[in-house]
């Protein structure tokens, strides 16, 4: 090879490390904690629990939208509504698709649920199938019915054990979605379809993103048998769960149509379906979107259950006036309906502030850009995984008087807020193109249940717990779960049996 050739070629090396080095000194990165010379902000991203409240201290240090950067792999945090609706609603077209995510998608192979694909095609096919089985007029028409039994048979078995409450409320969630993805019913607590699920849920309990692995995507080729490796073993587990979980309910109804046994339901629409595109497999679109409905509706439905009545335990007065206007309005001769809401103004604020006092997902599913962009002149790489701090945006003290209490009157209108404090649904299921698409399903089932349960139970702290005793925290992931807190349910009035009998399958 001749020298100057030789010559020629480290100069254009040195030149380009020269103008890429320019260029990075240049480009002006949101603020965030300062990268140590290896390992960058590894350090810095919050693990080992309440990690919302970490990113939230943060941004109280740098700003509401906080940069890291872990080996070359760019994570922002919104800590404000303004810069999550900047970015994520405003410019959807950047900020609608999902990160790598190599320990959900590539490890455990996740990738064929909804929740985490990238924007591409086969996403707004399954978007566009899920959305519509969940839009509110076919929640109204089709979903309402069910909803309403399945409370009622949820009331029944509240009333003979209600010390099982969490598990109770599971099962609520469960039914409603089996019945309602696969007609089919739940009649025992270890119910094969809903243990399956529930098997794939419990091996979830990671914030996405924040394994390792998805710092260092090099470590998923880490074979089992060497140090570190373990998780290798774990996630064959899953991904053979995850796919038993798809496909033996849909086997199942697939049987049942063929014995002309099966009800009508969102799997039996969807194999019947005309809209299916015709370079796509019809079962396993069918199997994929019928299985993402469990996967991410029914934590979300529990945890929002299970800390609105944690928040009556401390809340006697705010329960007291919900009871009120429930006897006013319904009385004690009928449950509660759907229709009953708008009559409801007071109720409707409680179930607002259940959706925003303890979100059930308190860091929103990382969005990632897929180009560069310029916020604020801040610059935001391709590729940056984008992290709405979900909580910290319902805990705004700019925009929520006093945040950390439950008060549903912060909704009415006031003359400091013409139309109350603004409505957390906005924030609490997403933003943009990936917003919620079960959210209207979801408010609709948590406003009866709520209600209803308000109608028939005194919640309250057992004799003798106080409430500055009370110490409860919430898990990692997706979802945020309450741990076990201390709770007594009381029937209101003779005649909560009866009532309960006049609506539900089980009494
Ligand atoms: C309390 C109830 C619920 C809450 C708080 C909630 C919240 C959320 C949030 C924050 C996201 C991420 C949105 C984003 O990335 O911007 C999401 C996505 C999603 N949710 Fe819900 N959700 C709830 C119930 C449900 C239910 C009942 C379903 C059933 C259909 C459902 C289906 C989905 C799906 C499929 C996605 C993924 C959407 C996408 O990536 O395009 N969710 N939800």
């Amino acid at each position: 090879m001749n020298r100057d050739f030789v010559l020629y070629a480290v100069t254009a090396l040195l030149v380009f490390l020269g103008w890429r080095l320019s260029r990075a000194r240049q480009r002006r990165y949101p603020p965030g904690p300062p990268p140590a010379l290896f390992t960058g902000n590894l350090k810095d991203i919050p693990r080992g629990g309440h990690e919302w409240e970490a990113y939230t201290a943060l941004g109280k240090k740098y700003g509401d939208v906080v940069h890291f950067n872990v080996f070359g792999s760019h994570v922002v945090v919104l800590n404000s509504y303004e810069a999550t609706r900047d970015l994520l609603d405003a410019r959807g077209s950047i900020y609608s698709s999902r990160p790598r995510l190599v320990m959900l998608k590539e490890v455990k192979r996740w990738d064929w649920n909804l929740v985490i694909m990238s924007y591409d095609k086969r996403y707004q096919t399954y978007r566009r199938i899920v959305q519509q089985e969940f839009q509110p007029s076919v929640v109204t028409r089709s979903h309402h019915s069910l909803m309403a039994l399945e409370i009622a048979n949820f009331l029944g078995r509240l009333l003979t054990s209600q010390q099982d409450l969490p598990k109770h409320v599971r099962r609520l969630a469960g039914a409603i979605i089996m019945r309602i993805t696969y007609g089919h019913k739940v009649v025992s607590a270890d119910d094969p379809f809903v243990s399956l699920a529930e098997a794939v849920r419990e091996t979830n309990e990671k914030t996405p993103g924040n394994a390792v692995v998805d710092l260092l995507p090099f470590l998923k080729h880490l074979p089992a048998w060497f140090p570190g490796g373990g998780f290798q073993r774990q996630a064959a587990y899953v991904r053979e769960l995850s796919r038993k979980m798809r496909s033996v309910p849909f086997e199942a109804v697939k049987a049942q149509m063929a014995s002309g046994k099966a009800e009508s339901s969102m799997a039996t629409r969807l194999i019947e379906s005309e809209d299916i595109p015709s370079d796509m497999d019809r079962d396993q679109l069918a199997m994929d979107c019928t299985g993402v409905v469990y996967s991410a509706g029914a934590d979300t439905t529990v945890a929002t259950l299970l800390n609105f009545v944690h928040a009556m335990t401390l809340y006697p007065e705010v329960q007291a006036r919900a009871q009120q206007e429930i006897d006013a309005v319904i009385g004690r001769d009928r449950l509660p309906t759907f229709d009953d809401r708008k009559r409801l103004p007071y109720l409707s604020n409680v179930v607002k502030e259940a959706f925003r006092w303890k979100p059930s997902v308190m860091l929103c599913v990382p969005h990632t850009t897929i180009s560069d962009d310029e916020y604020r002149g801040m610059y935001i790489p391709k590729g940056a995984s984008v992290i709405a701090n979900i909580w910290a945006m319902l805990h705004d003290e700019n925009v929520y008087k006093s945040p950390y209490e439950f008060d549903p009157d912060r909704f009415t209108p006031s003359s400091d807020h013409p139309e109350g404090e603004p409505d957390p649904a906005k924030i609490a299921f997403g933003y943009g193109r990936r917003i919620c698409p079960g959210r209207y399903f979801a408010d609709d089932s948590v406003f009866l249940a709520v209600t209803s349960m308000l109608q028939l139970f005194r919640i309250s702290l057992p004799e003798g717990v106080k409430k500055k005793d009370v110490k409860v925290t919430w898990s990692s992931g997706l979802v945020s779960l309450p741990s076990a807190y201390p709770y007594t349910l009381t029937p209101r009035f003779e005649g909560v049996r009866e009532l309960i009998a006049t609506s539900s399958e089980v009494a």
